[in-house]
C-alpha cells in the first residue's frame, strides 16, 4: 500500500522542515515556510502519478560536458534534433535533460533563479517550448541543499523548494533531478519529501529524481517520495566504475517497479573510455536492470556503433517491459553472471554477462530461468537480431566483458527456427612468439534439433601458423553433442608483445536447409616471459588492468583521470621511488609463465587522500587468492605483505574497496618485486 498523507501529517513534515532549516541554515522564518498553507487533504498518491511507469529515458548532459561551456542553448537544442533525426524519439528517448551548471551563482533581489544568459540567452522556458514542439520533455537540476554539487556553488533548493518548484513548473519542465551537495545535515527523508510536496503543489506533472547516492537507502523509503532514486556514488566512463554501480544495483531488484525504480546512474555508452563491447555489456545490463536510460554522450560527435548501441530496440524493450521487474541475480561465479528479468508476455530476458577478461562459458538452463517445460523454446539473441531454438540449454561462450542477451520463450513456433549452437575453446591464449600452443574448440548442439552439415574454423593475423590436428567438420551434430577439433598454434618469432585477436567461426545449417553460424571473438596476449631475479612490478610489462578512476600508475600514486597523474607514493610519511597507484576497484595481472616463486609489496591508502579511504589488497595466483590484507585504513602505516606464487601462469594484484564504496581509495603497491 501506498502511504498517502494526511492533512496533518503533511502539517507535521513542513513544520519540521522549518525548524531543521533554522536550526542549520541560519534562513529566516518566512523564507523557510515558502510553503502555501495546506488545505484540503489531498484525494490522491503523494507523488505525481501515473509518470515513469516504465524507466524513464532521455538524454543528459552531465557526462559528456561537466560544466564546460560546450554546455548550452546550441547543445540542447541539438540533441533535441538529433533525436527527432535519428529515430531516438521513436525508440522511447523522450526526456532532454539539464544538469548542474545551467544558472547564475546568484538569486534575483526576489529569490528566484536565473538561468546563465551566455549558455541559456533566451531563457530555460525557450528551451522547454523548443523540445515541447518536437514531441519531446524538458529535465533540470538543481540539489537538496543551499548550493549544487559544482565548485562554484550554484543556488539550491533547499528553503526555496516551492518557489523553485514554481519556477520549474511555469519554465515547462518536466523532469527535476534533485541532488544531495550541501545539504546542510538536514534528514534526507525530509528534504526530499518537501521537494516532492513542492512539485505536486504546482500541479504540473513532473518526474521526480532522487540523487542521494543511495547514502540513505532510498530504496526503502522513497517509493512514494520519488520516481527514481540513484543507488549509487557517479558513474565514470570506465569498465572499473561501470562494473562496481553494477554489483551495487543488482542486488536492489525487489525495490523497482512501474513509477519508482533504483537508479544506477546515467549511461556512458559512447563517450570513448570502454570499447563498444564494454559498452554493449553497460547498456544491456542497465536494460535488464530496468535503468533509466539516460544517454550521456554528446550525439551531435557519436560514432554510428554508439547510435546503434543506444537505438537497440529489442534491448530497449528489455528494459520498457511493462510488467516493470529489474532483472535478479541466478548466478555469479568466477566472474561469469547469469541475471533473468521476467517479462510481461511470459518470457525471460537473460544477459550472460563476463566480468572477466577472457572468453567464459557462461550457462543456465529454460528452467532455471523460470520458464514452463515444453519440448523446446525459442531463444532471440538481441545483439544479433537472429532467433534459434533450444532443448533448454541456455549457454553461450562469451567474450571477455562482454555481455550475451537473449529473450527466452516457451511459444510454440521453436521449430521454425534452427538449433542454437555454442562456440568455445579450450586451453591458455597467452603465448610466447615462435612456441606453439595447444587449443580444443568445440561446436556443441544446444538445439532440439541436430545440426547439420557443420564445419569449424579458427583464424589468426597474418603469418601465424594455425593448423587443424583433428577434423573440422561433421555431417550431424545432435542435441547436446559437440564436434571437437584440436589445434595448434603458433605466433611468428619476433611477435611483439600485445593482444592480437582471434577468431572462431561454425557455420551449420538447420534440418530445413536454413544457414546459420557462430562467431566467437578471442585475443590472445603474447607475452614476454619474466626475467630471473627480482624485478620492481612497476617497470614490468602488465596483461591487463581495470581500475576504479583514471588508468594505474607505474612508480607514482593514482592521480584519478589522466595517465602519468600522480604523485610519489607516499604511505604513512615515507615516500617509494617504486610501486604501483591504483584505485578501488582495481585488479593487475602479470604473466608469470610458471617461473616465479614470490610477490611481495608494502601496501595501503596513499596519504594524499588524508584520513580518508579504505581499502583491501588480495594476491591471486592464477584462481587462488595466495595472500590478502583485510581491510585498511588511511590511519594504518604501510603493511608488508607477501605471496608465494609458485606454478602460476598469471599473477592478480586486487585492491577492493574495502566494503564502503570506493571514495578516496587511492591504492599504493609500494615497493612491488617478483622474484622469478
Ligand atoms: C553530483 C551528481 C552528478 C552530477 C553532479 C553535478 O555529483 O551525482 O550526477 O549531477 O553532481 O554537479
Amino acid at each position: 500500500m501506498r502511504h498517502l498523507p494526511t492533512r496533518t501529517t503533511r502539517r507535521r513534515v513542513v513544520g519540521a522542515l522549518a525548524t531543521a532549516l533554522l536550526c542549520t541554515t541560519g534562513l529566516t522564518a518566512p523564507e523557510a515556510l515558502a510553503a502555501p498553507a495546506p488545505t484540503e487533504a489531498p484525494a490522491s498518491p503523494a507523488l505525481a502519478y501515473g509518470l515513469a511507469l516504465t524507466p524513464p529515458m532521455g538524454f543528459n548532459n552531465w557526462n559528456s560536458t561537466h560544466c564546460r561551456a560546450e554546455f548550452n542553448e546550441t547543445m540542447v537544442k541539438g540533441i533535441a534534433d538529433l533525436f527527432v533525426q535519428k529515430g531516438l524519439k521513436d525508440a522511447g528517448y523522450q526526456y532532454v535533460n539539464l544538469d548542474d551548471c545551467w544558472a547564475l551563482p546568484s538569486r534575483n533581489g526576489d529569490g528566484k533563479l536565473v538561468p546563465d544568459p551566455v549558455r541559456f540567452p533566451n531563457g530555460i522556458k525557450a528551451v522547454a517550448d523548443y523540445v515541447h514542439a518536437k514531441g519531446l520533455k524538458l529535465g533540470i537540476y538543481t540539489s537538496a541543499g543551499t548550493k549544487t554539487c559544482d565548485s562554484v556553488g550554484f543556488p539550491g533548493a533547499l528553503g526555496h523548494e516551492y518557489s523553485d518548484a514554481q519556477q520549474f513548473a511555469d519554465w515547462g519542465v518536466d523532469y527535476l533531478k534533485y541532488d544531495n551537495c550541501n545539504n546542510q545535515g538536514v534528514d534526507a527523508k525530509l528534504r526530499y519529501t518537501t521537494m516532492r510536496d513542492a512539485l505536486k503543489a504546482t500541479g504540473r506533472p513532473i518526474v521526480y529524481s532522487l540523487c542521494e547516492w543511495g547514502q540513505n537507502k532510498p530504496w526503502e523509503w522513497a517509493s512514494d517520495v520519488g520516481h527514481l532514486w540513484r543507488t549509487t556514488g557517479d558513474i565514470s566512463d570506465n569498465w572499473g566504475s561501470m562494473l562496481s554501480i553494477l554489483k551495487q544495483n543488482l542486488p536492489l531488484a525487489p525495490h523497482a517497479g512501474p513509477g519508482h525504480w533504483n537508479d544506477p546512474d546515467m549511461l556512458e555508452v559512447g563517450n570513448g573510455g570502454m570499447t563498444d563491447t564494454e559498452y554493449r555489456s553497460h547498456f544491456s545490463m542497465w536494460s535488464v536492470m530496468a535503468a533509466p536510460l539516460l544517454i550521456g554522450s554528446d550525439l551531435r560527435k557519436a560514432s554510428p556503433a554508439t547510435f546503434d548501441i543506444l537505438d537497440n530496440k529489442e534491448v530497449i524493450a528489455v528494459d520498457q517491459d511493462p510488467l516493470g521487474k529489474q532483472g535478479t541475480v541466478l548466478s555469479s561465479e568466477g566472474g561469469r553472471w547469469v541475471v533473468a528479468k521476467e517479462m510481461k508476455d511470459g518470457s525471460r530476458t537473460v544477459a550472460l554477462f563476463n566480468e572477466t577478461g577472457s572468453a567464459q562459458h557462461i550457462a543456465t538452463t529454460t528452467a532455471a530461468v523460470g520458464l514452463p517445460a515444453a519440448h523446446g523454446y525459442t531463444l532471440r539473441d538481441l545483439w544479433q537480431h537472429r532467433s534459434y531454438n533450444t532443448a533448454g540449454a541456455v549457454s553461450a561462450t562469451v567474450p571477455a566483458h562482454g555481455t550475451v542477451l537473449l529473450r527466452v520463450s516457451a511459444d510454440r513456433h521453436w521449430a521454425k527456427n534452427p538449433p542454437a549452437v555454442e562456440v568455445g575453446l579450450d586451453g591458455s591464449l597467452l603465448m610466447e612468439a615462435g612456441k606453439p600452443v595447444s587449443l580444443t574448440s568445440a561446436v556443441t548442439d544446444l538445439g532440439r534439433t541436430p545440426a547439420r552439415r557443420v564445419s569449424v574454423a579458427l583464424s589468426g593475423p597474418t603469418g601465424w601458423k594455425v593448423a587443424a590436428a583433428s577434423p573440422t567438420t561433421a555431417g550431424t551434430v545432435r542435441t547436446g553433442h559437440s564436434l571437437r577439433t584440436k589445434w595448434r598454434v603458433t605466433p611468428p618469432e619476433g611477435t611483439a608483445a600485445g593482444s592480437y585477436d582471434l577468431t572462431l567461426r561454425a557455420a551449420y545449417r538447420s534440418p530445413s536447409g536454413i544457414r546459420a553460424d557462430s562467431v566467437l571473438p578471442l585475443t590472445v596476449s603474447v607475452v614476454v616471459a619474466p626475467p630471473s631475479g627480482v624485478s620492481y612490478l612497476g617497470d614490468l610489462p602488465w596483461l591487463s588492468t581495470t581500475n576504479g578512476f583514471g588508468p594505474v600508475e607505474r612508480n607514482t600514486s593514482n592521480g584519478e583521470s589522466a595517465a602519468g597523474d600522480g604523485h610519489p607514493i607516499t604511505l604513512g610519511g615515507v615516500v617509494y621511488a617504486k610501486g604501483l597507484g591504483a584505485h578501488a576497484p582495481s585488479a593487475i595481472e602479470y604473466y608469470t609463465g610458471k617461473r616465479c616463486r614470490t610477490v611481495t609489496a608494502d601496501v595501503g591508502v596513499d596519504d594524499e587522500k588524508g584520513a580518508k579511504g579504505t581499502v583491501a589488497f588480495e594476491i591471486w595466483a592464477d584462481g587462488t587468492k595466495v595472500a590478502s590484507t583485510g581491510v585498511l585504513t588511511n590511519a594504518m602505516p604501510a603493511q608488508p605483505v607477501s605471496a608465494d606464487v609458485t606454478g602460476a601462469q598469471v599473477v592478480r594484484l586486487v585492491v577492493t574497496d574495502g566494503g564502503d564504496g570506493v571514495d578516496s581509495d587511492h591504492a599504493d603497491w609500494a615497493d612491488a618485486r617478483l622474484t622469478c
